[in-house]
Parts: C-alpha cells; structure tokens; sequence
C-alpha cells in the first residue's frame, strides 16, 4: 500500500493507493462457546475431566500447543495455552457451566489461517462432543487492526461487521477523524470519528430524508446544516429551488466526498457557489445566529449533522446543543416553513422519545410527522422527522 501525503487548507490527508491486500494481515480472534451442566465446573472431579478433555481436542487441532498458565477467578478456571505460530489460546469455565475458547494469533499470510471456518466448526464439533455440551456456538473470525476497521455499531449498539476492502482516504481535521474506505457492497463509505455515515448506496437516506415526491422544492429557499458528504444538496437541486446554502463545519469532508463520493454528490461540492446554491464552511450554530440577527426566513431548514454534533462552544451536552440547534431553527422557518431531519434507528425507541420530548419544549410550539427507511450502510430502519411550526 502505498500513501500519498497532500494537504488541504492545511490539513495532511493520505490518498491511499492498494498495490497489496494487506488489509487480510490482521490479528485474528476466533470464538467458540459451549455450555456444560454446572456441576462439571463446580465438581472437583468433573472439571479436571473436562480440562483433560478440553486440552486432548485442542492438542489434535494445534500441532506443539503448550500449557502456559492457569488461574482460578471468582470460580471460574482459566487455562493459557501457547500454540503454532504465536497464538495465544484462553479457555475458560464459569460456575455458571459456560465455557468460552478464545483462540488469537496474528495472520501475516494472505493465504495462511490457523483455522479456517471449516477447521473452526471441526473444532466446535470435536470439543461439544468431548465436553459433553448441551450447546456450542462459534462466531465468524473477529480482526483487529490493519489499515482500516470493519466493525460499526448499530444505533443501539450491536456489532455490524462490514465488507470493507481498501481504506480511500484518511485525514484527521481540526474537528474530526475523517475516512472513506470502499465497501464490496454498499461502494465508498464515508466514515466519521470511527462512525458510518453516507455511503454510495445511501440514495434512500437522502430520498426519506427530504421526502422526494411528497413536498415541493419548486422555487424554495433552504437551507442545509451540515450534510458535508454533497448527498442532499445534490439531490435538492434536481428540484429546482430557489436558492440552497449548506453550512459544513468541515472543508475536509467537503473535499474528500467532492472526491470520492462523485455517484451521490455529483459536481456540486466542486466550487462555493452555484447558480443557486452556496456553501458556507462554518459551525452552523454561529451561521444560525447571523440568520436570526439579519431577520432571514427560508422554507425548509435540512438537519444533516452528524449524531452529535460537533460544537465549537462550551455547551452542556449533546442534548443541550441540538435543542441549541432546534431553537435556532424555527426562529430562520418562514411560519410555514419546516424542519427536515434524521432521527436515530428504530431499535432506539428510548432517544426517539427523547428526541419527540425535545420537541415538544421548544420555545415555538411544533407538530410533527415521522418517516421511515432502512438504510444500507446502517444495516438498519431509520427515522425521519419533518417539523412544522403549530
Ligand atoms: C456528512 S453529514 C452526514 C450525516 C448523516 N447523519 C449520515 O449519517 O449520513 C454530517 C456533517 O455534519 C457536519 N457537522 C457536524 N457538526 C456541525 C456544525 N456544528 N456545523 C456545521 N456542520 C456540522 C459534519 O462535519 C458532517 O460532515
């Protein structure tokens, strides 16, 4: 792999070019479990059988495994076992009859696993068998490190594994961590603070989020908080509105997508300033506020941030920054102007309530109307929400 150091606005960023799939050199986790009745862990007699049979499977499976410690913790055993190139093989057995195999070594070749996931699921069947278990599990190889991470939570925090290939573009800005990496499926992703956000295959997030079909753009004055990666305002216009300024904190990201997220945000990222359209690289809020001073109204005002925000000034909490946000908001709506924005994942019904709760205490009495999508690069239902005055 090669990196080619660039700067933008004084900001180092790597383009990085693939001459080697090194992304598969990684450390590599594999995990097994299998449940055992309690009186196994607890019998004196018993847990010596199952230890003996633990370390008779494992022996078969990894040539010149040795013991290398063993421990008991709040009654549980722990076994260390060092085995074939460097792997590091943890077993464990809790009072509560689960017994966990952590099997962890480094794979420097490409074609070279330690275990494979058939080999894996021999092991499985070989120790259930041994053991005796009522049940056994495996999970896919957990890897760890290399240029770029596959791993993302779900809006309530469930590990989603990702088929990412090549780390695109990597810069650390004054505000955030910013990367775009290529995923096999969903196309380039753009990543943020170690976080998903837009991805090629993203068009529904931006179609639910405006609510294409549904409301008029025809004509309109808008305005756009955050929405860096060009997805929004690209599509917005397509519907001929009267004037669109998009306020970005972060020219970084402005750059990278007008780069490599070409299919979503097509040329608009290239300059400033369109025929219609205008974008302001600054911290919303302090943009938000000139609005207010200056008496602007627009129709529709897009919330496009990231899921916290990024806040250049003192503020209490995340909450107290986006209720900062919405207050702002409704004092730039013309009175039948609205508020478009994304919510969080249906799976989070608890920070929806608390999002609604927000609502309903602004200082400009509101409704609202909900929609929702499944979003790819999610891997999950989102929420949208379109906010008009009372
Ligand atoms: C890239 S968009 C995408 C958001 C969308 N939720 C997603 O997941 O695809 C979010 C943008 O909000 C910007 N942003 C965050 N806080 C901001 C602020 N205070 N003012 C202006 N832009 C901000 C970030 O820099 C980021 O580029």
């Amino acid at each position: 792999m090669l990196l080619s150091t660039n700067f933008i606005a004084g900001i180092q960023f790597k383009t990085v070019f693939n001459t080697k799939p090194l992304f598969t050199m990684v450390a590599h986790t594999v995990l097994l479990d299998f449940t055992v009745s309690t009186n196994v862990i607890a019998d004196a007699d018993k847990r010596s059988n199952l230890k003996s049979a633990i370390a008779n499977v494992l022996n078969d499976h990894f040539n010149g495994l040795k013991p290398f410690t063993e421990a008991n913790i709040d009654g549980s055993f722990i076994i260390l076992y060092t085995g074939p190139r460097g792997s590091l093989i943890t077993v464990r057995g809790y009072p509560e009859g689960l017994v966990t195999i952590n099997v962890e070594y480094y794979k420097r070749d490409e074609d070279d696993a330690l275990l494979t996931f058939q080999s894996t699921r021999d092991l499985e069947t070989a120790m259930q068998a041994a053991a005796t278990a009522t049940r056994s599990h495996t999970l896919a190889t957990i890897k760890r490190g290399g240029p770029f991470e596959r791993y993302f939570p779900t809006s309530d925090e469930r590990l989603l594994e990702y088929d990412i290939d090549k780390l695109v573009f990597e810069a650390r800005s004054p505000y955030q961590k910013v990367q775009i990496v290529h995923s096999k499926s969903l196309g380039n992703l753009l990543v943020l603070d170690e976080l998903q956000n837009m991805s090629e295959a993203d068009l529904i997030y931006t179609e639910t989020l405006m609510q294409r079909g549904k409301e008029n753009y025809i004509g309109k004055e808008i305005v756009i908080l955050g929405g860096g990666d060009g997805g929004l305002l690209w599509e917005l216009l397509k519907e001929k509105p009267k004037h669109v300024i998009m306020l970005e904190i972060d020219d970084v990201v402005i750059k990278a997508c007008s780069q490599h997220m070409r299919s979503i945000c097509g040329d608009c990222l290239d300059k400033k300033k369109g025929d219609n359209y205008e974008i302001i690289v600054g911290d919303c809020v302090k943009a938000l506020t000139h609005m207010i001073e200056e008496g602007r109204q627009f129709d529709y005002v897009f919330g496009d941030l990231t899921d916290i925000p990024i806040s250049t000034t003192p503020h209490g909490d995340a909450w107290d920054f986006i209720r900062l946000i919405l207050n702002s908001t409704m004092k730039v709506l013309k009175p039948s102007g609205k508020y478009m924005t994304h919510g969080n994942g249906a799976s989070c019904p608890e920070a929806l309530a608390m999002f609604e709760e927000e609502l309903s205490q602004l200082s400009v009495p509101v409704k609202f109307k909900k929609d929702h999508a499944f979003i790819p690069s999610f891997f999950e239902d989102w929420i949208f929400y379109q906010v008009s005055r009372k």
